[in-house]
């Protein structure tokens, strides 16, 4: 059997999708979760549910099924050990979703799952040296060297929206103060809007009509639109936000020399806006610039699906390498 099913787990939705061996994903389903403290067991629910409904809807085969989730998973792929943005702490979703779905069942990172989709299918096929950062609620890391995902001794590599950028800065759900996810995030693009709003700048004034003066009403999609339709003030704000990426993505070529990084997650949709600045800021921060090879920074080509791509194909590979004759 070559189909997997892999599911994407963030803040906000259980999306779900059958993908073959191509990555092609070839049946959807989705579910929103409607809060970020909801319970563990109401997500699991939800799981088993967008895979119910796929397996059944689906004629063919599935050999497996890949977790991407957004929060720390343990190396042994099975325990998700803390989760920012999600109620879970050391949950052990492998073995309770593998007790109800009748399929192997893998857990990873959301980012390192999109780093996977993105290497093998996207716009980072033939890099053996990838780093990814996804812009969504938080930021998302992976770090592929030599073709292989780098977990780190404990699962935990790639938690780059924790580095700590500005001490004494904003207060993140980590527990900490000044993470990189509370500059250049979505959460962060949102937040500095609405505080231009409050602040009643005349700036501001465009964003304030888009949502009748209610901040609340501002999400990050509306600043990127406002954007591309021309104010300023929105494109200034998705500059800082690629400004402050370029910054920690110079600090990341110091640390592990990619040949290029891959931007995903909701906030890359704004292109341009956010790359070039980015681009520019990286170009001014790395150390030894003008001696050394650049990166190349490059959107990510699968959008919103890298997640639940990757972890289906990362969950493929794992069951054929258990049972190769399959
Ligand atoms: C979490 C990561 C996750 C990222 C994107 C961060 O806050 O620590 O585990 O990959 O958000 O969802
Ligand atoms: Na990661
Ligand atoms: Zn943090």
């Amino acid at each position: 059997p070559t189909r997997a099913i892999g599911i994407d787990i963030g803040g906000t939705k259980v999306a779900g999708g059958v993908v073959d061996e191509n990555g092609e994903v070839l049946l959807r389903a989705r579910r929103d979760t409607p809060h970020r403290s909801t319970a563990p067991h109401v997500v699991e629910d939800m799981i088993v549910d967008v895979v119910q409904e796929l397996v059944e809807a689906e004629d063919a085969p599935v050999s497996a099924v890949g977790i991407g989730a957004a929060g720390f998973v343990a190396a042994d792929r099975a325990t998700v050990v803390f989760a920012p943005h999600l109620s879970w702490r050391h949950e052990p979703l492998r073995d309770a979703l593998a007790r109800r779905v009748d399929l192997p069942v893998f857990v990873d990172n959301d980012a390192n799952a999109a780093c996977w989709a993105e290497w093998r299918f996207g716009v980072g096929r033939g890099e053996s040296h990838l780093v990814m950062v996804t812009l969504g609620t938080g930021i998302g890391g992976a770090v592929l060297l030599d073709e292989k995902i780098q977990r780190g001794r404990f699962g935990i590599a790639g938690e780059f929206g924790h580095m700590q950028v500005m001490p004494g800065g904003h207060r993140c759900e980590c527990g900490n103060r000044g993470c990189w996810e509370q500059y250049a995030s979505g959460n962060a693009l949102v937040r500095e809007a609405r505080s231009l709003v409050l602040a009643g700048s005349p700036l501001a004034a465009d964003l304030a009509a888009r949502v009748g003066g209610d901040v609340h009403n501002i999400t990050g999609p509306m600043v990127t639109e406002a954007a591309q339709q021309g104010d300023p003030t929105a494109a200034e704000l998705l500059a800082e936000i690629g400004q402050w990426l370029g910054i920690g993505l110079a600090n990341l070529a110091n640390a592990f020399d990619p040949g290029a990084f891959v931007i995903g997650g909701g906030v890359s949709q704004a292109g341009p806006l956010l790359l070039d600045p980015a681009r520019d800021a990286f170009r001014r921060h790395l150390a030894g610039r003008g001696y050394r090879p650049e990166a190349r920074i490059l959107a990510a080509s699968l959008r919103n699906e890298a997640g639940l791509v990757g972890a289906a194909d990362l969950a493929r590979d794992a069951v054929l390498r258990d049972r190769p004759d399959e």
